[in-house]
């Protein structure tokens, strides 16, 4: 039974939190890890050149819209785009907005960067660091309630990526398997993770279901998901670093910096 009496106010605590632990560590990686994440993917679309070493296309490029691509992704092309200062727009910027937005929204980034960008609060048992927080229930933050949309042009973008993945068989000289194929190969399988095992996917599987016993292929797949949602987080900053060390790769290659092993 407790020894405070009903009524009673609690002592009075002057410290801000008691936490002992390295509780720091973490907002710390994180920033340090989106930050250095934001920078590269920034400075990768700026480029405009080293995304294809053939047959490897970056994650980052795909799919390749203007006629004038290295490895254009569709028959048709879309006209070269020019903006002031920037000049030609790298076919990066039309696509990164997709998966972009797709992570922006997602509730575990979500958790991670109010937590490690805006400290509120930084962690767990330790006060926010802005007082006027107002949570999600208001504009701009209401927006993130988009993501279940965000998810379907994630799926897009995870079929568009397979069949670059498919075409890494697909050498000048034939059909084989570099390490670039591999690398590509890995890259897919984690975004396909990261995107299945979403939030808003195991609802578009077992949502709106009153009754599993009469839908049980729906109750096998939500299970699954159900599954890969538990591992959520870890798809999410295994993916993350899969798409960047895949441009990584694909860029020093077709710089010359490396040489893509040729397995078969
Ligand atoms: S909840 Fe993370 S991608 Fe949907």
């Amino acid at each position: 039974m407790s020894s405070r009496v009903i009524g009673q106010s609690r002592p009075a605590i002057t410290a801000s939190h008691l936490r002992t632990d390295p509780w720091w560590a973490l907002p710390i990686t994180v920033v340090i890890v989106i930050g250095s994440f934001l920078v590269y993917s920034t400075w990768a679309a700026f480029q405009n050149a080293h995304y294809f070493a053939p047959p490897y296309l970056s994650p980052f490029y795909s799919p390749c819209l203007y006629r004038s691509c290295l490895h254009p992704s569709f028959a048709f092309g879309l006209p070269d785009i020019h903006v002031p200062i920037i000049g030609l727009l790298s076919p990066a910027f039309l696509i990164l907005a997709g998966p972009g937005l797709f992570r922006l929204t997602c509730y575990y980034y979500r958790k991670a960067y109010y937590r490690s960008f805006w400290l509120a609060p930084p962690a767990c048992a330790v006060p926010d660091v802005k007082r006027n927080y107002t949570g999600e229930a208001k504009f701009p933050l209401i927006l993130q309630a988009f993501h279940r949309y965000t998810w379907y042009l994630a799926v897009l973008f995870i079929v568009m990526l397979t069949w670059d993945a498919i075409l890494a068989f697909r050498f000048p000289n034939g059909f084989g398997i570099g390490v670039g194929t591999l690398v590509m190969w890995i890259n897919v399988i984690c975004l396909a993770a990261y995107t299945f095992s979403c939030h808003s996917c195991r609802h578009v599987c077992g949502g709106y279901v009153n009754a599993f016993s009469k839908t049980p292929v729906r109750y096998r797949a939500w299970h699954f998901l159900t599954r890969l949602n538990e591992r959520h987080p870890m798809f999410a900053w295994l993916s993350l670093f899969s798409v960047a060390l895949t441009d990584v790769y694909i860029r020093l290659v077709s710089i010359g910096i490396i040489r893509d092993l040729r397995i078969i």
